[in-house]
């Protein structure tokens, strides 16, 4: 890397609280818009809309991987965005949500690696998606 960027790097490291809490809800976001992006993309493929179905075990893996670390993606005093107070409000309720999505995710994945049935599975990631939106994203 640069010496400037690493410069950079280092002062962005060294702000404030108040930053890092910002920080924090920006980097769920921006997480939160790639699990999007690869679930979108994995529907174009079953959809038929593009001739892709050698990139549904990329995309599935990448929903899986971010799956695994979404529990670390709310950590306390980082409401902003789109999250919603409840969040931390009613802990154990999102903690359910946390785990359907925990076990979907890499349940479809195993249905794209493994040779399982794929639909099914989709739609249960999907409901995980939704199930959690519904009552702690704002729209
Ligand atoms: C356990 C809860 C939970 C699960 C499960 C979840 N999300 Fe989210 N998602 C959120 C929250 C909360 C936000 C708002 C985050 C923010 O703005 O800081 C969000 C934001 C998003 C965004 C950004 C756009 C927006 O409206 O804020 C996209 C895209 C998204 N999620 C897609 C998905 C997809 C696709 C899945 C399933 C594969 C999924 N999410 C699973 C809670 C969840």
């Amino acid at each position: 890397m640069h010496t400037k960027a690493l410069l950079g790097l280092s002062l962005l490291l060294v702000s404030s609280t108040v930053l890092a809490d910002e920080g924090a809800a920006d980097y769920r976001h921006h997480t939160m818009e790639a699990i999007g992006g690869h679930t979108t993309a994995v529907f174009d493929i079953l959809q038929g809309k593009v001739p892709h179905g050698a990139h549904l075990a990329a995309h599935a893996n990448a929903i899986a991987d971010m799956a695994a670390i979404a529990h670390t993606l709310f950590p306390e005093g980082s409401i902003g965005g789109n999250a919603k107070a409840a969040i931390w409000e009613q802990p154990d309720v999102f903690a359910e949500r946390i785990q359907a999505f925990q076990e979907a995710a890499p349940a479809f994945r195993d249905a794209i690696v493994g040779g399982g049935e794929i639909g099914p599975a989709a739609q249960a990631l999907g409901q995980a998606c939704k199930g959690c939106h519904d009552d702690f994203k704002d729209e």
